[in-house]
Order: structure tokens, then C-alpha cells, then sequence
């Protein structure tokens, strides 16, 4: 499979972003790309759907309640994402995780919700500086995986994203090194819970990753795509960082 090349808006975008998209847009039109995907906030979905019609870019949304409908004031689900032009959804989120208290069981009951809907899933994994300094990674790792993929998991409907919470937003980026071995890691686990199935799932680095090292960390051994927060809100950094993909 192509490598993903994802963008995560975070709570950032007000409808003047559209700019930006039509400037991704246009510079992706015609060439030979990655797969490249935009998470705005939902309410920009509809705004930007047919901005990338015509283009290699897909839309996803930055999280969804598990169920299709119902009394949860303030959620969306699954169905109302792709009824709104998604086509992926990132789940389970650290900042999810920590702002929501979303369990890894909350996280693989949305993962289904998305795959419900038609939706592929991006569940996002990640150990904390102390769980990491305190030689606790790959427990938190493992839990993480077990707990928040479900088994119906396949590399068509699903990429996991490892995202080390120290490196997200911080600046700090894993180095090559770190990332090869939680990715060796994470392949071997969910090769474990999946059988074949998993082996073709797309392992996402994300934290920290901007133009000046994208090239480097798409091209470590076991990253099949990035997640990126703050360089996917500048088109022109966005298209940096598409650039260092491996296109074969
Ligand atoms: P930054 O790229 O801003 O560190 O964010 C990473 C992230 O959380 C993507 O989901």
C-alpha cells in the first residue's frame, strides 16, 4: 500500500483555511502522491469536500462517538462524518484520551463505529515520558493495541499511528532509532492479535514531524506514513512533508 501521509487539525481552522486546501489541492492535482489525507474540524468537512474532489486528497474526521445516533449532546458519529465527505476518522487520540478519559475499549468500540459507517480508522497509540523513562513502554504499548484494535482489523480498514505523547506538540521528535524499535514493536504485537491480517496494516509515526524531517523518519524501516499536527495547518509545509514519501 501507498504510505499515508495524514493531516490532524487538531482543534485549529476556521473557514479562511480553505486557502490552504485549495493550495494543497492544486499542488497535488496531476502528480504522483501518497496517499495524503486532511483532518479539519467537522465543521469544515462539508466546506472543503469539493475543494478536493477533484484531487489526491481525502478528508477524515479527528474523532467519533460510537454509536450511529442518540442523546450525546456535543457528539458526532461515524455516519455523520462520512455523511459530511469523510473517509477515514482518527481514533483514540492521546489528547482524546487524556480530555476525554476515552478508554482503549471506548477507542475500539469507535474504531468499529467508523468501519460501521465505511469509514477507515486511524487508532493512535502512544507511551508518556515517565511510562517511557520508567521502562514501562512497551507494557502501555501492548495494552494499548490489545485494548483498542479490534480483531476485525484489516489493512484496508484501519492504520495505526504511534505517537509518543512527549513528541507530540513539543518540538521533540523520536529519533530514528526510537521510532525503528516501537515500530518492530507494534508490527510484532498486532502480527500477534491479527495473524496475517496485520501485517499489512499501516504503521503512522506521528509527534513533532515537520519538513526538515519528514524525509528521514518516512524513510526509517517499519513507517508506512506520518500523522502530523502543526505542519499540516500551512499547506506549504503539508506539501514539504508529502515530498519526502516514498512513492514505490
Ligand atoms: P504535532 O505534529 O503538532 O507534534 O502533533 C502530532 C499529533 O498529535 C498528530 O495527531
Amino acid at each position: 500500500m501507498k504510505q499515508l501521509i495524514a493531516g490532524n487539525w487538531k482543534m485549529n481552522g476556521l473557514l479562511a483555511a480553505k486557502a490552504e486546501v485549495v493550495a494543497l489541492a492544486n499542488a497535488l492535482k496531476g502528480r504522483a502522491v501518497p496517499e495524503v489525507l486532511v483532518c479539519p474540524p467537522a465543521t469544515l468537512l462539508r466546506a472543503l469536500i469539493d475543494t478536493v474532489e477533484q484531487s489526491p486528497v481525502r478528508l477524515g474526521g479527528q474523532s467519533c462517538h460510537a454509536k450511529e445516533s442518540g442523546a450525546h449532546t456535543g457528539d458526532i458519529s461515524a455516519e455523520m462524518l462520512k455523511d459530511a465527505g469523510a473517509s477515514y476518522v482518527i481514533v483514540g487520540h492521546s489528547e482524546r484520551r487524556t480530555d476525554h478519559k476515552e478508554s482503549s475499549a471506548e477507542v475500539a468500540a469507535q474504531a468499529n463505529a467508523a468501519w460501521r459507517a465505511g469509514l477507515a480508522a486511524i487508532i493512535c497509540i502512544g507511551e508518556t515520558d515517565a511510562e517511557r523513562a520508567s521502562g514501562r513502554m512497551q507494557d502501555v504499548l501492548a495494552a494499548q493495541i490489545d485494548g483498542s484494535i479490534p480483531a476485525a482489523a484489516t489493512a484496508q480498514n484501519t492504520a495505526v499511528a504511534y505517537e509518543p505523547i512527549w513528541a507530540i506538540g513539543t518540538g521533540k521528535t523520536a529519533s530514528r532509532a526510537d521510532i525503528e524499535e516501537a515500530h518492530a514493536f507494534i508490527r510484532a504485537r498486532i502480527e500477534a492479535k491479527l495473524g496475517a491480517a496485520g501485517r499489512a496494516i499501516r504503521l503512522l509515526y506521528g509527534g513533532s514531524v515537520k519538513p526538515s524531517n519528514a524525509k528521514e523518519i518516512l524513510h526509517a524501516k517499519g513507517v508506512d506514513g506520518v500523522l502530523v499536527g502543526g505542519a499540516s495547518l500551512k499547506a506549504s509545509d503539508f506539501l514539504a512533508i508529502i515530498d519526502g514519501a516514498k512513492l514505490d
